[in-house]
């Protein structure tokens, strides 16, 4: 946890970009769309990633915005002022980014047509990326160790809370037809037919073609070329290069090069006991 936050409702957010009013005005001010596509997750479970993928699918396969706006102007993270300010401006429809917890979400979306693509991850994958960024992302603020990392992402004492409440609390909202869940590990497994799936989700019709220009487009090599979704661009006090690399290895398991054998029990025991309720089966299920 980095010396400053921004904490809004008992949950805490990196500092310089959020702010309580920001915040405040996403909750309960922010004027939701009909046709508005919302893409939430929680951090690092591949929000970068599904701005790609659906930024192509809304430009027909189309690269060149891709390639030359910045994911930010492209899906504004509307919950800090910035933010606000490009979503108020874009036109419709509108891809929006946001790694907000369901009761905290605009309350505007659920009185709306508007959709929502919710990204899940491996949660173990989920905490060793996001150990990895917080080194060279400044406002995530250092770990101390891994091990230490590890015991505040179980405890839910991490920028954006607890991994467990998030996912718990937007599942609450499956089955719905304006939300959409997806896993990183389906992305990975079979990109083409998630870009047909998401496709008809949102009620766009591709063609062959365009939908290999998705698949080549939204690949991590493609990604990683292109200065416009790989963060490279941002400064060094917000990213930190020297400290590692935004899209650091793009694949599933790479918790197994990083938990001990304790550290893998204890997990398994924590996400029994705090997923014990929920009946989804998912491509991991650890223990
Ligand atoms: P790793 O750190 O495990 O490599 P987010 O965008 O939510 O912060 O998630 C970042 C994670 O998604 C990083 O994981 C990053 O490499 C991965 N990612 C981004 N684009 C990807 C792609 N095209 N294919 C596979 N993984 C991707």
């Amino acid at each position: 946890m980095p010396a400053q936050y921004v904490q809004y409702k008992r949950i805490k957010f990196p500092c310089g970009y959020n702010s309580v009013e920001s915040l405040q005005v996403a909750e309960n001010e922010f004027q939701v769309r009909d046709d508005d596509i919302f893409n939430v997750t929680y951090p690092k479970s591949g929000t970068v990633w599904m701005i790609e993928i659906l930024s192509l699918i809304l430009n027909e396969g189309n690269p060149v915005l891709n390639q030359s706006v910045l994911n930010s102007l492209r899906a504004p993270w509307f919950t800090t002022q910035l933010g606000l300010e490009t979503a108020h401006d874009l036109p419709s429809p509108r891809l929006l980014t946001c790694h907000l917890p369901v009761q905290i979400f605009p309350k505007a979306f659920f009185r709306s047509k508007a959709k929502v693509v919710y990204t899940l991850r491996d949660p173990r994958d989920v905490l060793v990326s996001y150990y990895h960024f917080s080194k060279m992302c400044i406002p995530f603020g250092e770990p101390k160790s891994f091990n230490h990392f590890f015991e505040s992402f179980l405890n839910g004492e991490v920028l954006f809370g607890s991994w467990f409440d998030h996912i718990t609390g937007w599942l609450k909202l499956k089955g719905k037809s304006n939300i959409f869940f997806i896993t990183y590990e389906r992305l990975q497994q079979d990109l083409r037919g998630s870009v047909e799936h998401l496709c008809r989700f949102l009620g766009k019709e591709l063609d062959e073609a365009a939908i290999t220009s998705v698949v080549q487009n939204a690949s991590f090599e493609a990604m990683q070329k292109n200065n416009m979704c790989n963060s490279t661009m941002l400064p060094k006090e917000v990213m930190d290069q020297e400290k590692g690399t935004f899209l650091r290895k793009g694949i599933c398991g790479d918790w197994k090069t990083h938990f001990t054998v304790a550290q893998s029990e204890c997990f398994d025991r924590a996400y029994q006991e705090k997923m014990q309720d929920l009946k989804e089966i998912f491509p991991w299920q650890p223990g």
